[in-house]
């Protein structure tokens, strides 16, 4: 790498040559592909760089460079991984680096326009949960893919639905190895404390999102839909039991399936016996999966209905080299196609169900309705706002709260 000077916008600049083999849809034959990193907080540095380091050592990915917001934390990040250029505006990176593909590793209301950048610059994206705060910036993402030209493509990080266990059951279920799937639980219950929660952005519409339906329950509602398919119809209650917070701290809702089964959804920040938990009762046996925050082989368990032949229960457990549920084993299936120039997994309709299930949840708790699965479009509140204005629960313009304040009698 050249100099590397820090003008008085606070903006790192590299002088490296801007690499000849690197525009967006370039074939990737016989090189790395060049990532980048937005963000190098916890996720960014805790899970992102270590999936693409694995693959770097694999000879599949190179880091070209990592942007933040915080000048001398990227220039040390940077510095200590070894990685050759430091940014600030992620603008400049795109046009000065032109990577494959950027990780973005920040605060979910960022990662709409992130995202977008990164799309229009030719980079196929990873980004990170929750995908984007409502339906119509995730259709406003899809929008800028090129779907028609084999990329670039933006794929949410879901590394639950990753792994051999998923991978393993959702084959079986696929096959209706296990008979029909009925009956279903899908549980996030976690727990946070008043600490948490006293950080300002957090349980706040516009700065987090939504509450742990969106934050916390997605990876296993996320799951429970790779596993079972299209929903059909959802009812649903939230509540403020603990916390002062405009978002909800626990949710639960009762959901049908296209295929018919019907399950129960259960997404709690309010719970000291933390857990995730997905069971699935089908006509043959029961699967669960019980975790925290990632599983393995041995968080399965398949029971058998009665009279289930011994060689049949032998090929349901058996569940092959043990792959857990991780950003990496995700980073390895959409590299490959970035190569093959295939629409990844976790992209496009694929990667928009579980925020347009949240959005019904929220929708129905809010309206005390059942909301059916395609109605949230363009015109309904919900589609922009995943609190849909409603009264109790949309946040409360700073104006209308101090006239309110005044009427109050002395
Ligand atoms: N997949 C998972 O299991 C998982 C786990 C934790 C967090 N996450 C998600 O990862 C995302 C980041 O969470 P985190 O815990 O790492 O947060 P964090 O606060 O630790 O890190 C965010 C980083 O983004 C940087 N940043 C903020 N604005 C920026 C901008 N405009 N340009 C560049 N950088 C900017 C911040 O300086 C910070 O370094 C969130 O969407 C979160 O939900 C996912």
């Amino acid at each position: 790498m050249a100099n590397v000077r820090r003008p008085s916008d606070g903006v790192l600049i590299t002088f490296m040559p801007t690499p000849s083999n690197a525009s967006g849809n370039a074939p990737l034959a016989g090189r790395r592909v060049r990532a980048a990193i937005i963000g190098i907080g916890a996720i960014g540095a805790g899970s992102h760089l270590p999936a693409l380091a694995r693959l770097a050592e694999e000879g599949e990915t190179e880091v070209v460079a990592a942007v933040d917001l915080d000048g001398d934390a990227v220039k040390a990040f940077c510095a200590e991984n070894g990685i050759p250029h430091a940014y600030t505006d992620l603008d400049r990176m795109l046009a000065e680096q032109r990577p494959d593909l950027v990780s973005i590793c920040t605060p979910p209301t960022l990662h709409r326009d992130q995202t977008v950048a990164a799309l229009r610059a030719g980079a196929w994206v990873w980004c990170e949960k929750p995908p984007v705060p409502t339906l119509a910036d995730f259709d406003a993402v899809e929008a800028e893919e090129g779907a028609e030209t084999g990329g670039p493509y933006a794929s949410i990080v879901f590394q639950h639905r990753f792994g051999s266990g998923s991978n393993h059951v959702r084959r079986l279920i696929a096959e209706q190895a296990l008979g029909r799937p009925l009956v279903a639980h899908c549980q996030t219950t976690w727990y946070r404390d008043t600490a948490y929660y006293a950080v300002p952005w957090r349980g706040r519409w516009q700065t987090e999102g939504g509450g742990p339906a969106m934050g916390h329950g997605i990876h296993q509602m996320d799951l429970l839909l790779d596993l079972l398919g299209p929903w059909s119809e959802v009812r649903a209650m939230a509540g403020r039991l603990v916390h002062d917070v405009e978002t909800e701290d626990v949710s639960t809702a009762l959901v049908r399936f296209e295929s018919g089964a019907m399950a129960t959804i259960v997404n709690s920040v309010l719970s000291p016996d933390e857990v995730s938990r997905i069971r699935i009762d089908c006509e043959r046996a029961t699967v669960e999966l019980t975790h925290l925050y990632g599983h393995s082989n041995d968080n399965w368990t398949i029971t058998p209905a009665p009279g289930t032949p011994d060689a049949d229960l032998a090929a349901w457990r058996d569940f092959g080299a043990d792959v857990p549920s991780s950003h990496l084993a995700q980073l390895r299936e959409l590299v490959a196609s970035m190569r093959a120039g295939e629409r990844p997994r976790s992209s496009g309709p694929d990667g928009r169900t579980s925020l347009e299930l949240i959005t019904a949840l929220y929708k129905s708790a809010f309206t005390d309705t059942t909301v059916r699965a395609g109605e949230i479009g363009p015109g309904d509140p919900y589609y922009t706002a995943l609190h849909g204005g409603a009264p109790g629960w949309a946040p409360v313009p700073a104006q209308a709260s101090a006239a309110a304040s005044e009427e109050i009698p002395a």
